[in-house]
């Protein structure tokens, strides 16, 4: 996609490389005592339920059924992991916040996790913060910066469903989205526009893993 950051060719073929691997499920977590040894590059993927996640760890491996997608917002309740051999990255599907008719306990115990995983993590190296593409930032993404603001934890806003909306007014947000950033302690200050429908962005997301993993 024209608005994103160029890369390199050779850049790029290391990540269409490193996601042309064989990407499998490892396992999924529901309390920090389960998490797998921590090993090479954690890149955790977050973002109000239904934003895709899901969808967009499906493209960057090119397995439709990887990570488990749904149309019922607040299915991904787990911390799931996903790995390939010999490859110093492991990707980190987390639950959905922002999920309006989730019982209070779970809210309480997804923030718990998320909060304590975000903190004790000593290999997670960066949070793809993933953004709507129609409808911005809102409320609940910016309590989620202020928490990775005060984790200490670099994230990277991923604009998600560019498909859903007209070039111009992509362009409109992602300088918003930009501008919005710019202020944030922790916010890496480059955003990617993707579409997991339409595989845009999806090379230079993968780039852009690789580069964090191999670097
Ligand atoms: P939770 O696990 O519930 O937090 O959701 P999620 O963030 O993992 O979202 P998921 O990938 O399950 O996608 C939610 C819905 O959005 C599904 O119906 C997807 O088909 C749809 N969707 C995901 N990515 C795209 C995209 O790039 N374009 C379009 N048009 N729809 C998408
Ligand atoms: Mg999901």
């Amino acid at each position: 996609m024209s608005d994103n950051e160029t890369y390199s060719e050779e850049v790029l073929e290391a990540g269409r490389l490193m996601f042309a691997r064989p990407w499998d499920f490892l396992t999924s977590v529901t309390d920090m005592a389960n998490l797998p040894p921590a090993a090479g590059t954690e890149i955790a993927f977050a973002g109000r339920s239904n934003v895709g996640k899901s969808s967009l760890i499906n493209a960057l491996t090119g397995r439709k059924g990887l990570a488990r997608t749904s149309s019922t917002p607040g299915r991904t309740q787990m911390l799931n992991f996903f790995v390939a051999p010999e490859t110093p990255l492991t990707i980190v599907d987390m639950p959905g916040y922002g999920y309006a008719q989730a019982p209070k306990e779970l809210v309480e115990a997804w923030t718990n996790l998320v909060f304590s995983y975000l903190r004790g993590r000593p290999n997670l190296r960066r949070v793809i913060l993933l953004i709507d593409s129609r409808h911005g930032i809102k409320k609940n993404d910016l309590e989620a910066m202020e928490l990775l603001d005060k984790a200490a934890v670099v994230y990277q806003v991923v604009l998600t469903k560019a498909d859903k909306i007209k070039p111009p007014a992509l362009v409109r947000l992602i300088d918003e989205t930009k501008a919005a950033l710019a202020k944030r302690v922790a916010a890496h200050p480059e955003i990617i526009a993707t579409s997991s429908e339409k595989n845009r962005g999806v090379d230079e997301l993968r780039a852009e893993l690789c580069n964090l993993a191999t670097q």
